[in-house]
């Protein structure tokens, strides 16, 4: 009686999760019913913050497409920014039947309640190039290596003000330089990375003088932006120009951690601070956005970090299947990522520093970018 309820389950199952994904359009060879009866035609859910960044459009994108082409189906979901709209959304993908969640947290603290009912239904989750904080339930983590991120755009600014030469190697004789320090939303726990990363290579010149911070604001609480929104920025960009740069004092370099936050600082830098556009102190940034790619080949922004969001979404599509399948998937980092509760096993992927000398090479030879989208 049992056996035959089950079977009777299974059948519904199947004849549910097939019929939703149409089955006759995926082309067999990549299906997944190799896998676990469970993993055919499963839903995943996607769920992703906010579409005010070109990069997280791309993102969502590029994971829909290619859990699509495994012949899952997908949900995706943008948050607004909007931490109740973002843990809803996620509830509905739950309600929906989704079975496994891959989502990029808006404030890694806030999931703890819904990943305990996502693990009550045992849907295996992922999380998305920024870590979930507090909770047991979740099962894996692809990121870049958020630490080297942040080294990588003080190593930028300390090139683009000649403290270091195209090797990396010091210079001597310069400075000293004014800048001012930028880091990302504080409930993001990428943005610790970044910033710890910038400031332990910034630290021996802010040490020897070399660099110097005329508004006195070095810590990370006085140089966050919540959400990373960019007016918030140009705000405290505005702010700080007229208390500790009225009187003359030269701007050198910014270091910011996000594109969207690099414009916001740049329209402070001309408007406020009487830059012209061409003489612009040292800018660095992260995404490559085609706003700010565009920037960099107009000689504004200086720098930006190339993190390509096709080989994140496509570890991350690896990872799901292979937990549908119940397979272990791919990871190349166990230790970095603790989340308080636990260290979360993770793949990392490398990003690359974009200046006007690389950007064909690395975004347009690589097909990231066409020449059009940047012109
Ligand atoms: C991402 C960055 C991005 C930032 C703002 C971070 O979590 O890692 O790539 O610039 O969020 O969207």
């Amino acid at each position: 009686m049992r056996i035959k309820k089950l079977l009777g389950a299974v059948a519904v199952v199947l004849a549910v999760t097939v019929g939703a994904t149409g089955c006759g359009s995926r082309g067999g060879a990549a299906s997944p019913s190799s896998g676990s009866a469970d993993a055919a035609g499963a839903l995943v859910g996607i769920s992703m913050p906010t579409q005010t960044s070109e990069r997280w459009i791309a993102d969502g994108k590029n994971v829909s497409d290619s859990v699509t082409k495994l012949g899952y189906k997908a949900d995706l979901q943008f948050a607004n920014d909007d931490i109740p709209t973002q843990v809803s959304q996620i509830e509905n993908m739950l309600t929906k039947g989704a079975k496994a969640l891959i989502i990029a947290a808006i404030d890694g603290t806030t999931l703890t309640d819904v990943l305990a009912k996502a693990k009550e239904q045992n849907v295996k989750v992922i999380a998305y190039d920024r870590l979930i904080n507090g909770t047991p339930n979740v099962d894996y983590y692809t990121t870049f290596d958020n630490y080297t991120v942040g080294v990588q755009q003080a190593t930028s600014l300390l090139t683009g003000l000649g403290l270091l030469d195209a090797s990396g190697k010091k210079v001597e004789g310069k400075g000293p330089f004014n800048v001012e320090l930028f880091a990302g939303s504080p409930d993001d726990n990428n943005a610790n990375f970044f910033w710890t990363g910038a400031m332990d290579t910034l630290k021996p010149f802010l040490d020897a003088g070399t660099l110097k911070v005329p508004s006195g604001q070095t810590k990370f609480e006085q140089a966050a932006i919540l959400r990373w929104q960019a007016p918030v920025a140009q705000k405290r960009m505005e702010d700080i120009l007229t208390a500790a740069y009225s009187s003359g004092t030269k701007l050198d370099g910014v270091l910011s951690p996000y594109d969207g936050l690099s414009i916001g600082i740049i329209s402070a830098l001309t408007s406020t601070g009487g830059y012209a556009k061409g003489s612009l102190p040292v800018v660095t940034g992260q995404d490559a956005e085609k706003g700010s790619v565009k920037s960099i080949i107009a000689g504004e922004q200086y720098s930006t970090i190339f993190k390509d969001t096709r080989k994140l979404g496509e570890q991350a599509v690896k990872m799901v299947d292979a937990v549908l399948k119940g397979q272990e998937p791919e990871t190349n980092d166990t230790k970095t990522y603790n989340n308080k509760v636990k260290v979360v096993p993770a793949y990392l992927l490398e990003s690359v520093i974009i200046t006007n000398d690389n950007y064909k090479k690395e975004l347009i030879d690589s097909g990231y970018y066409t020449e059009a989208d940047i012109k």
